[in-house]
C-alpha cells in the first residue's frame, strides 16, 4: 500500500484507505449543498429588499405596461378587423348595423362571416325572440351582440359598420348546456339554477342572453317554462329587460303581438330538395318549423334513420301529441269518479287504430302514477322553499323518467 494512504477500516475480505486529497474532496462535497442554499438565500433576500424598496415604482410600471399592452392589443385588432368606434347613450338604445362576432369571424375563412343588424331598446323592442333550426347562427348572433356591448363598455372599437350602445348595468347569459355532476347538479337544475339566478338579479337596465332554456326537460314543461320565463321578463311592472332570446320552440313565435315590445326574429334558410342550406342572416318573422331531421341529415345519420324518422314525424305532429295527453288525462278522470284507478286496461292509443302507439310504453308509467300524484297532492306547499320545490320537481321527474 502506498505510504500515504491512509487505512480507515478493515472488512470480512478487505480494508479501506483514503488519501488526505480525498478527504478534501468529501468535504468540498459534503459542505456545497449547505454552501448553495446559504448563497441562494441570501441573493434571494437582497433581492426581495431591493424590490420592497421600489414596490411601488414598480407597480405603477406595470400596471401601465399592461394598460399600454391592453390598449394596443385593442387598437391592433380594431384596424386589422376593421372595428368601429361605437357611439355610447344613456338612452337603453343598442343599435348594431352590420355586427360580427369577434372570434368566430376569424375562425372561419376570411369573408365568410355573415353579419347582422340588432335593434334593442327600452320600449317597443326590449325582446327578440329567435327562432331557426339547430346551426343556424342563433347562438353566434346572440352572442355577437353581447361581446359588442361588453367591448364597447369597456372602451373597446367593435365589430360592426356602425353601433349605438345604451350603456346596460349587467350582462346575464344563460348559454349551453353544462353538468355540474360532481356537486350533484343535472343538466336541467343548473340551467334552472341559472335561470333563477337571471329573473332574481336582473334589472330594467340589464341585457339578457337566453340561448335555449327549456331544453332539459319534457317539451311541455320546457315550452311551458320558456313561455313563462319570456312573460315575466317581457312585463315592465315586473323587469322589462332588454333580451334575446333563442328558442327552438317555434310555439314561443305566438308571443309576439300578445306581450308588449316583443318581436320576433329568425336566421333565414334556404331549402333545397331534401337538404338545406344556413343563410345565416337574420330576418323579421318566426321559423314555422325546426328543420331537425334535415340537420340530422346533413350531420351523416344513416338515410333510413332519417326516412323512418320522416315517417313517424308525419303520424306525430304536434297537435297529435297534445290531443291524446288531453285523452289521457280525461280517461283517468272518468276512472277515477268511477274508482277504478288501477284496473284500468284500455289505453287511449289502443283506440286509434292503424296508428303509431306512441303511449304503449306509458303502462308501467300508469300504475306508478298513482304514486307520484299522491306525492304531489301530500306536498305541503306553504311551508316549501323555492329551492326545496325544484328539488322535490326534480326528483319526482326522476320516479316519472324511470317509468315512462
Ligand atoms: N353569421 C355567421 N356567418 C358565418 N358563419 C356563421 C354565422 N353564424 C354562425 N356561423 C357558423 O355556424 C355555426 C353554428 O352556429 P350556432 O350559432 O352555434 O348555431 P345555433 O345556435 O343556431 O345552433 C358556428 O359555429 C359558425 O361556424
Ligand atoms: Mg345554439
Amino acid at each position: 500500500m502506498p505510504s500515504d494512504y491512509i487505512r480507515k477500516q478493515t472488512l470480512a475480505n478487505a480494508e479501506r484507505f483514503y488519501t488526505p486529497e480525498l478527504k478534501e474532496l468529501e468535504n468540498t462535497i459534503l459542505g456545497s449543498e449547505d454552501k448553495l442554499n446559504h448563497l441562494e438565500n441570501v441573493m434571494y433576500t437582497q433581492l426581495v429588499r431591493l424590490l420592497s424598496d421600489n414596490v411601488e415604482r414598480i407597480q405603477r410600471t406595470a400596471g401601465a405596461i399592461a394598460s399600454c399592452d391592453v390598449l394596443c392589443s385593442l387598437s391592433f385588432v380594431a384596424q386589422k378587423q376593421g372595428y368601429v368606434r361605437p357611439k355610447m347613450n344613456t338612452e337603453g338604445r343598442i343599435r348594431i348595423e352590420e355586427g360580427r362576432h369577434p372570434v368566430v369571424e376569424m375562425m372561419i375563412p376570411s369573408g365568410s362571416f355573415v353579419s347582422n343588424d340588432t335593434l334593442l331598446d327600452d320600449q317597443d323592442n326590449r325582446i327578440a325572440i329567435i327562432t331557426g333550426p339547430n346551426m343556424a347562427g342563433k347562438s353566434t348572433y346572440m352572442r355577437q351582440t353581447a361581446l359588442i356591448v361588453l367591448m364597447a363598455q369597456l372602451g373597446s372599437f367593435v365589430p360592426a359598420r356602425s353601433a349605438e350602445i345604451g350603456i346596460v348595468d349587467r350582462i346575464f347569459t344563460r348559454v349551453g348546456a353544462s353538468d355540474d355532476l360532481a356537486s350533484g347538479q343535472s343538466t336541467f337544475m343548473v340551467e334552472m339554477n341559472e335561470v333563477a339566478n337571471i329573473l332574481k338579479n336582473a334589472t330594467p337596465q340589464s341585457l339578457i342572453i337566453l340561448d335555449e332554456i327549456g331544453r332539459g326537460t319534457s317539451t311541455f314543461d320546457g315550452l311551458s317554462i320558456a313561455w313563462a320565463v319570456v312573460e315575466h321578463i317581457a312585463d315592465p311592472s315586473i323587469l322589462g329587460a332588454k333580451t334575446l332570446f333563442a328558442t327552438h320552440y317555434h310555439e314561443l313565435t305566438e308571443l309576439e303581438g300578445r306581450l308588449p315590445g316583443v318581436h320576433n326574429y329568425c336566421i333565414a334558410v334556404k331549402e333545397n330538395g331534401e337538404d338545406i342550406v344556413f343563410l345565416r342572416k337574420i330576418v323579421k318573422g318566426g321559423a314555422d318549423r325546426s328543420y331537425g331531421i334535415e340537420v340530422a341529415r346533413l350531420a351523416g345519420v344513416p338515410q333510413s334513420v332519417i326516412d323512418r324518422s320522416r315517417e313517424i314525424a308525419a303520424t306525430l305532429s304536434d297537435d297529435e301529441i297534445r290531443n291524446r295527453m288531453r285523452d289521457l288525462s280525461e280517461t283517468e278522470q272518468e276512472d277515477e269518479k268511477e274508482g277504478k284507478r288501477s284496473s284500468r286496461k284500455k289505453h287511449p292509443s289502443d283506440q286509434i287504430e292503424g296508428q303509431l302507439s306512441f303511449f304503449d310504453s306509458f303502462s308501467t308509467y300508469d300504475l306508478k302514477k298513482e304514486e307520484v300524484l299522491k306525492t304531489i297532492a301530500e306536498l305541503d306547499m306553504d311551508h316549501m322553499s323555492p329551492l326545496d320545490a325544484m328539488n322535490r320537481l326534480y326528483e319526482l321527474q326522476g320516479k316519472v323518467r324511470e317509468f315512462a
